[in-house]
């Protein structure tokens, strides 16, 4: 690209790296921390590739203060990160201040280094003596989760102007719930519909009281969206399995979130597969809580990937996502899924099989503001890309992903033209990290990680992404 075609983006956009703590901290049984449904079903057999689990992970416990330097180093703006309920309140019980100074050092740290803090309070590590009381399938797990999310605000709130109540409640709740390919591995349809529920109530309520003790706080919530469309817009078989795609990844969420209902065509959907499930569903679900999930938001997370072109018709060659033990598509947690097929455009795909479509991204974007968001800014909270990377006399030269990453900001700056209001972006990931069900094995970073010896490499992606912040401008 020419420097004469380059395109800036607005002066206060923030350009951003995203981890999460289970993902990346390790020191999982250090200073007080007890065990969470991560550090449980990591030790599972065959529910993680080679059996990884969390407990050296990037040792980023330890090394926080170089990741930071590093970061600042890279130019950038801002850092989500998330908190980790089991070294905080370990067990959900009493306060554990280790835990909560080792929070405390890192904020100072990014404070220091002019990077602006971004904290995520849920990402998926539940403590593992709350998932024996009931996990998200009991109400009481959202009251746990306010007494954490207090803990956290009477230590940092001071500091941290952003909050994240949530990262992608749909994958805590039908993925972990339902599906069993995430902690804590339940295969339940019913528990996945009462867990996500819950989880909504643990966001709305923490929305609410994290308001009244401060209302210059910014207040959000993170989602995964996909873009699910029809192979033939004509055909009535295609657009109803898109209906339901959209309807169970997005609607099921967004809905509550922004307008205070479930989706009526998903609910009905869900009650012709499991009439007892949405029974029960119904029994937990009160208007005061519809009312709490409403709660107005300051800002909106949007996590994309990809999106999916479905049909109702089997395709003559099934789509072959290569996405053993963590894809939706072949563990599919939706009952309601059945005769849903998903269709091969040819478009190029990660090592996860997921394909590249960056054009998604605007059309989400664009579609969240006319039909969601209305005045909540919305940024771009984790998009990114795993490749095979290799390091080679010292550097990694990751050009897909360097790829990756300037058509998915161009898609980002397209909405902004387009009168979409973004915020910002965070790379997923800054570094290499545990990807779940698929322990070490794919590798997200714009850094790389050597697990052996911790050495941080930044990969060619990263370097590139430190020029587009200094120039903000792609
Ligand atoms: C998202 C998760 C994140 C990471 C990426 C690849 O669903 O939020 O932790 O695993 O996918």
């Amino acid at each position: 690209m020419t420097q004469s075609s380059s395109r800036s983006f607005p002066q206060d956009f923030l350009f951003g790296g995203a981890t999460a703590a289970f993902q990346i901290e390790g020191a999982a049984f250090e200073d007080g921390r007890t065990a969470s449904i991560w550090d449980t079903f990591s030790r599972v057999p065959g529910a993680v590739v080679n059996a990884d689990n969390g407990d050296v992970a990037c040792d980023h416990y330890h090394r926080y203060g170089d990741d930071v330097a590093l970061m600042k180093r890279m130019g950038l703006q801002t850092y989500r990160f998330s908190t980790s309920w089991s070294r905080v309140r370990p067990d959900a019980g009493a306060v554990n201040p280790a835990g909560v100074d080792f929070y405390q050092r890192l904020v100072d740290a990014l404070l220091e280094a002019d990077i602006v803090p971004w904290l995520t309070l849920y990402h998926w590590d539940m403590p593992q003596a709350q998932e024996e009381r009931g996990g998200w399938t009991v109400r009481e797990t959202a009251d746990r989760f306010l007494e954490y999310a207090l803990t956290m605000h009477d230590a940092l709130g001071d500091r941290v102007h952003h909050w994240t109540t949530l990262n992608e409640p749909w994958c805590s709740s039908f993925l972990s719930y339902t599906a069993g390919v995430h902690a804590p591995g339940r295969y339940s349809f019913g528990d996945g519909l009462l867990a996500a529920h819950h989880l909504l109530l643990a966001h709305g309520q923490t929305v609410r009281a994290l308001r009244e003790r401060d209302d210059s706080l910014s207040l959000g919530v993170t989602l995964n969206l996909t873009v699910a469309d029809p192979a033939d817009t004509s055909d009535a078989a295609d657009r109803d399995a898109a209906r339901r795609i959209d309807g169970q990844f997005n609607r099921w969420f967004l809905d509550p979130v922004f307008r205070g209902e479930y989706p009526a065509d998903i609910v009905e959907d869900f009650r012709a597969v499991d009439a007892e499930a949405v029974a029960r569903w119904e029994e937990a679900v009160t208007a005061s809580d519809l009312e709490t999930i409403a709660v107005p938001l300051d800002a909106f997370g949007v996590n994309y990937y990809h999106g999916e072109l479905v049909s109702g018709h089997a395709p003559a060659v099934p789509r072959d996502s290569g996405q053993a033990p963590t894809d939706r598509k072949t563990a599919s947690p939706f009952p309601a899924d059945a005769g849903v097929h998903w269709i091969d455009r040819g478009l190029p795909e990660t090592s996860m099989g997921w394909e590249v479509q960056p054009e998604g991204l605007t059309r989400l974007l664009l579609r969240l503001s006319e039909e969601y968001v209305g005045d909540v800014r919305m940024y771009v909270t984790e998009n990114g890309a795993a490749y095979d990377d290799a390091v080679e006399d010292g550097r990694v030269h990751d050009q897909e992903r360097v790829d990756y990453l300037r058509a998915h900001l161009s898609a980002t700056l397209d909405a902004i033209e387009q009168g979409a209001d973004v915020g910002g972006y965070f790379y997923w990931s800054l570094m290499d990290n545990f990807e779940w069900a698929w322990g070490y094995e794919k590798r997200f970073g714009i850094v790389y990680v050597d697990y052996d010896t911790q050495e941080r490499i930044v990969k060619d992606s990263g370097r590139e992404y430190a020029r587009i912040i200094g120039e903000r401008a792609i």
